[in-house]
């Protein structure tokens, strides 16, 4: 085990052999919970497309702005799948700062990112982490986190933000927490795709093939069919810059933009 290996951050036990989605995200959002393997892939990234740092804040951007949107609708819970590492700005601190009794569960299979979750939140009591894997829909919806916190009568923000092109089989997961949601909650999410040039590169996927998470990018079509029994709120299903963006000077180019970003409630 190297120095680094041994840093407080990492929970016994956690196989760090393989890199990971959620530490090479959390080294190009400029983070400080990642490994020399994570670094080596992100690099790797950066060498095919130098603009993936760009694409990664953009997303987090719309993470933000979606978690508003959602508090504006008046949503005060979150499930959050695929919630990472925390980093500025993590659903939590957004939606309690504008609605101190907004309750958020985190779920995400990366240890390090749960860890790191788990510690952030100890002392805040409408706030947990659950480490699963997303996809086992049961396992989420059942778990004592979900119990304690969410009330699945009422309209949950569900948020898979940069989730869905880490799944090989999607529609059906999708799917099944929509059947779980009360109608008036909301479905926010981001999807990797090859429709525009900033990551049509199949170099990006093979160098994911190496990590923990590979990916599946997914066309327009297949990313509407995530909302089917959801309706997109306006502007539809845009880029991630482009959804509501805050200031019209941050409007981003959709072949530079790189995810399919959008919000549907279900109806
Ligand atoms: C790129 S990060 C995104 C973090 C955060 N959602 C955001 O957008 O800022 C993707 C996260 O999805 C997680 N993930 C991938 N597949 C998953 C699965 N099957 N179940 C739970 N989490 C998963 C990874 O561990 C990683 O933390």
């Amino acid at each position: 085990m190297t120095d680094e290996e041994d840093a407080d951050w990492i929970p016994a036990g956690a196989d760090l052999s393989r890199p990971s989605a959620a530490r090479i995200y959390d080294y190009l959002l400029g983070g400080a919970h990642n490994l020399e393997p994570d670094r080596e892939v992100a690099r790797r990234l950066q060498a095919i497309q130098p603009r993936v740092a760009g694409v990664a804040r953009r997303n987090r951007a719309f993470l933000r702005r979606a978690v508003r949107y959602l508090l504006g609708q008046g949503v005060r819970q979150f499930l959050d799948l695929g919630s990472g590492i925390p980093t500025v700005g993590n659903v939590h601190e957004v939606a309690q700062e504008a609605a101190p009794e907004a309750r958020v569960v985190y779920v995400d299979h990366e240890p390090v990112a749960v860890a790191h979750s788990v510690a952030l939140l100890k002392d805040n009591p409408h706030a947990e982490a659950l480490e699963a894997d997303a996809t086992d829909t049961e396992a989420v919806l059942k778990s004592e986190q979900v119990h304690r916190l969410l009330d699945l009568g009422r309209p949950v923000g569900l948020l898979a933000i940069t989730l869905g092109h880490y799944l090989p089989e999607v529609r059906g997961v999708f799917a099944a927490y929509r059947d779980a949601l009360a109608p008036g909650s909301y479905l926010a999410l981001t999807h990797l795709t090859n429709d525009f040039a900033v990551l049509n590169d199949p170099r990006v996927a093979e160098t994911m093939r190496s990590t923990q998470d590979h990916i599946y990018p997914r066309s327009r079509d297949e990313v509407l069919a995530l909302f089917d029994g959801f309706e997109l709120v306006e502007p539809g299903l845009t880029t991630s810059a482009n959804w509501r963006p805050d200031r019209l000077a941050a409007v981003v180019d959709p072949e530079e933009d790189g995810l399919y970003a959008g919000i549907g409630v279900k109806v």
